[in-house]
């Protein structure tokens, strides 16, 4: 949801910042612009649409200098255009921001009634406006941006330059992300670590309410008030390649191949097998205080919401302990009914999403407990949790999420048996086998990987379909929705998930033989109702595809097409059954000549509400 980017040091930097703009274009790619200091004067360019407009105008006008700023935007005030990119010139001020300032109508005609002058629809020209105003009454750049924050109210991080300070860059923080990189007599800042990886690993994650002040000489922290505030430099645990493509083709196809690593990653460390044991060391929470604990409730939004809904069946099933789980969105707009015996688990890949983050604070403000399951160190996620559990999913670039998602459930599940030991609900043995059965994954998904090939064949037979409908039932239903999201997401087909039971109460009227039906339908206690449901799509001519386990032969032989998956313990199947809708959806677009990694209209990192 808008990317930024900042450097200062001794290199010429409008390509540097390019580069740090492509890591980030997946949190927004609707328009791009760049401002430097260049021989005491702001020289900035800005272009519409995707970040290879605003390499071809620096290329065919490169701009010089070794202080700048750069942005890539995904809009909310004001239409993708040129003149609503950022930066936003006023006089000798350069501002990009990503957030949303809440009070721009009232400052705008504040600003305007003093004699200021709007060039585009955007909240964030005020910021530039009332910096402009306050360093042209006198005050330097870092007076006048604290001026200036002192009046903004909303989430902003923002980079401002002025050519009067040509030495000076100044970062700001309040509720979306930011972090400086610390390099030899060289400062990089951006919304996120990808941008970083190439120039440095060592960092300072900055805090909401804290503003930067860099110049070559060094780095000043301090508060909105003024005063200086200490801070800790970490290294990032990416490497810069965890950052690239490796030869594949879209972000989202590496991703989705690097899924058995990035499970056994993500579990490996909190198991010992030959004891039995599963083990958090980041949990702050006692065994005594989890026994107390009344109700789980997650809470996410978009993928990690479905990765919520799997958690859900894993925990009432395995630790017998009632769950609810809610759209981020949603529950911090009612009114839940919360108290200390609450386990809020909030569930984010970037730990950014602004809803979440919501949501988190309504559940910490009533007394419940927090535990974070996300994937970026340092997020405002993992800050703001009593305690957090990491996916080591490594960065995820493209936008449609895939590997977090099988992270996340892989996490919960371990989680899930974690608590049932304590609450003394499963015995050893079980525990064991189910222990096992997750040391099994990462082998099982690289059998399904290794047929890509024929769900690229299947993807090609249906690829122009207009509309789909994926069923599933039980602990099987999130992945339906999980698979329709992926499909709309990339595909930009029209795609509805329903749990497989409910079809006859709505979705059976639109099929035909126009509709194809995605159908989960591996082993377990709903497989016969589901063969129910297939016969029932078969009778109205609709084609199904089912991705089952090998010996369901009653599925293969309704089925028109059939995807085949290892067979495992209900739970982990949630993980074999996602792979194949992932690579689905993955080839239908390939296929369409959609952008994969950065669809139409959506960002990774939804920031704003
Ligand atoms: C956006 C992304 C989705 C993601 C959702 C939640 O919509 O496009 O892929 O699932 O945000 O993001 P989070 O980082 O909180 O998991």
């Amino acid at each position: 949801m808008c990317g930024i980017v900042g450097y200062i040091g001794e290199r010429e930097c409008s390509f540097l910042l390019l580069d740090g703009l492509k890591r980030l274009e997946y949190r927004g790619y609707d328009s791009a612009g760049m401002a430097v200091i260049s021989n005491g004067k702001i020289d900035f360019h800005r272009s519409q649409g995707k970040l290879y407009n605003l390499e071809g105008l620096l290329r065919s006008k490169p701009i010089k200098g070794k202080v700048g700023i750069g942005h890539t935007r995904w809009a909310t005030h004001g239409a993708p255009s040129e003149k609503n990119a950022h930066p936003h010139v006023v006089g000798s001020v350069a501002i990009v921001h990503n957030g949303i300032i809440e009070n721009y109508l009232l400052l705008k005609r504040e600003l305007i009634k003093r004699g200021a002058c709007f060039l585009s629809e955007t909240d964030t020209e005020v910021i530039a406006q009332l910096v402009y105003f306050y360093h042209q009454e006198g005050l330097n750049l870092e007076e006048a941006v604290r001026k200036a924050i002192s009046r903004l109210k909303g989430s902003f991080a923002f980079l401002a330059l002025s050519s009067k300070e040509p030495e000076r860059l100044i970062a700001i923080r309040k509720e979306s992300p930011l972090i400086i990189g610390l390099g030899k007599g060289e400062y990089f800042v951006a919304s996120d670590a990808p941008a970083l990886l190439p120039y440095t690993k060592r960092v300072i994650f900055m805090k909401d309410g804290q503003m930067a002040i860099l110049s070559r000489g060094g780095l000043e922290l301090k508060d909105f008030s003024g005063t200086p505030v200490p801070f800790q430099a970490v290294d990032l645990p990416w490497s810069p390649l965890m950052a690239e493509k490796a030869g594949y083709k879209h972000f989202m196809q590496k991703e989705i191949f690097e899924q058995p690593r990035a499970i056994s990653d993500t579990v490996r460390p909190h198991i010992d097998l030959d004891k039995v044991e599963i083990f958090f060391e980041e949990f702050q929470i006692t065994p005594n205080e989890l026994r107390e604990i009344e109700k789980i409730w997650f809470i996410a939004c978009g993928t990690s919401w479905h990765a919520g809904l799997v958690g859900k069946y894993m925990f009432e099933k395995l630790c017998r302990i009632p769950v609810e789980v809610d759209l981020a969105s949603e529950f911090r707009y009612r009114d839940p009914i919360i108290n200390k015996n609450m386990l809020l688990i909030p569930i984010s890949q970037s730990g950014e999403t602004a809803d979440t983050l919501g949501g988190l604070r309504k559940g910490k403000a009533s007394g419940a407990k927090s535990l974070g399951i996300c994937n970026v160190l340092g997020s405002t996620l993992s800050r703001e949790c009593d305690c957090v559990i990491y996916t080591h999913a490594g960065p995820e670039i493209g936008v449609a999420s895939t590997k977090a998602f099988t992270t996340q459930i892989a996490l919960l599940y371990l989680l899930a048996l974690y608590l049932a030991s304590i609450l003394n609900k499963i015995d050893l043995e079980r525990k064991r086998a189910y222990l096992l059965d997750l040391l099994k994954l990462s082998g099982q998904i690289n059998t399904i990987l290794e047929h890509a090939q024929d769900i690229e064949r299947l993807a090609s037979k249906y690829k122009w379909a207009r509309n789909f409908l994926y069923l599933g039932r039980g602990i099987y239903y999130p992945i339906a929705l999980e698979g329709a999201l992926k499909l709309k997401e990339i595909s930009y087909i029209h795609a509805e998930a329903y749990a497989a039971g409910e079809m006859k109460h709505g979705p059976i009227a639109l099929i035909d033989e126009d509709m194809p039906v995605m159908i989960l339908a591996p082993k377990g206690e709903t497989y016969t109702k589901v063969l129910g449901n297939m016969e029932e799509v078969i009778s109205r001519r609709g084609k199904i595809i089912a991705v089952t386990e090998k010996d369901c032969r009653e599925v293969k032989e309704k089925a028109k097409d059939t995807i085949f998956i290892p067979s495992t313990n209900p739970f982990l199947k949630t993980i074999l059954l996602t792979i194949p809708l992932q690579l689905f959806a993955y080839y239908t677009a390939v296929f369409r000549g959609t952008d994969v990694d950065q669809p139409r209209n959506l960002a990774k990192s939804v920031t704003v509400e």
